[in-house]
């Protein structure tokens, strides 16, 4: 299933080996990659031509989603939101570059790939996870309306260790219940 989506500024799309250049000056910043479970540290071309491999079988398997935020303006890819079958239920996933933080672009792909999950792929719930120092996730997850279930401890691969995370979840009938601004 090869799902291309959209919000009034984002195009969400699946990524592509082409995206390498783009993509590795970003995820290479380890202020992104330490927020993230799975990413290593350094990032390498090779890390990126996996992933694509990788996310391309999980695609064709259905049991997971990856697309790259592309902002419409310029067509400038900024970062990827996702979702991925954890445990039987689809987790949530999303990261931007440095650069494109702070103008409510990961709550705006995120909103639509949650709509994506939750009413396109019919899950009833979705789960996300955030290591406890990064706020801001935990902000852009409460903006989507998912509440907090507990807490949990996850490798960060870029940490090389296991960090304290909070683990959240949103019933499908909770989508856009929050009135908060995107
Ligand atoms: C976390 C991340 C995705 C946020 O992206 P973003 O586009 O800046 O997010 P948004 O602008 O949509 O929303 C961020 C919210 O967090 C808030 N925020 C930012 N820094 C914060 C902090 N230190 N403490 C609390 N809230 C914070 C913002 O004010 C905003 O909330 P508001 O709209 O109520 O003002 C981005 O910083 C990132 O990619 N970080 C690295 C990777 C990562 O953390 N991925 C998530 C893994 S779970």
């Amino acid at each position: 299933m090869c799902v291309k989506l959209e919000t009034a500024r984002l195009k969400l799309r699946p990524p592509e080996l082409k995206d390498m250049q783009a993509v590795l000056p970003l995820i290479g910043d380890y202020d992104v990659a330490k927020n993230l479970a799975n990413a290593p540290h350094p990032y390498e071309a090779q890390h990126w031509v996996d992933f694509i491999a990788r996310t391309t079988e999980s695609r064709a398997r259905g049991t997971g989603f990856a697309f790259m935020i592309v902002r419409k303006s310029d067509c400038v890819p900024m970062g990827m939101c996702g979702v991925r079958l954890n445990d039987g239920m689809f987790e949530l996933g999303y990261w931007l570059g440095k650069p494109y933080w702070g103008e409510g672009f990961a709550t705006e792909a995120a909103r639509r790939v949650c709509a994506f999950a939750l009413f396109e792929l019919k899950c009833d719930r979705l789960s996300a996870a955030w290591f406890a120092d990064n706020p801001a996730s935990g902000r852009v997850l409460e903006k989507l309306g998912f509440v907090a279930t507990g807490t949990d401890l996850r490798e960060s691969k870029a940490r090389g260790v296991a960090v304290e995370c909070r683990t959240m979840r949103l019933d499908r009938e909770n989508y856009g219940r929050r009135k908060v601004a995107a």
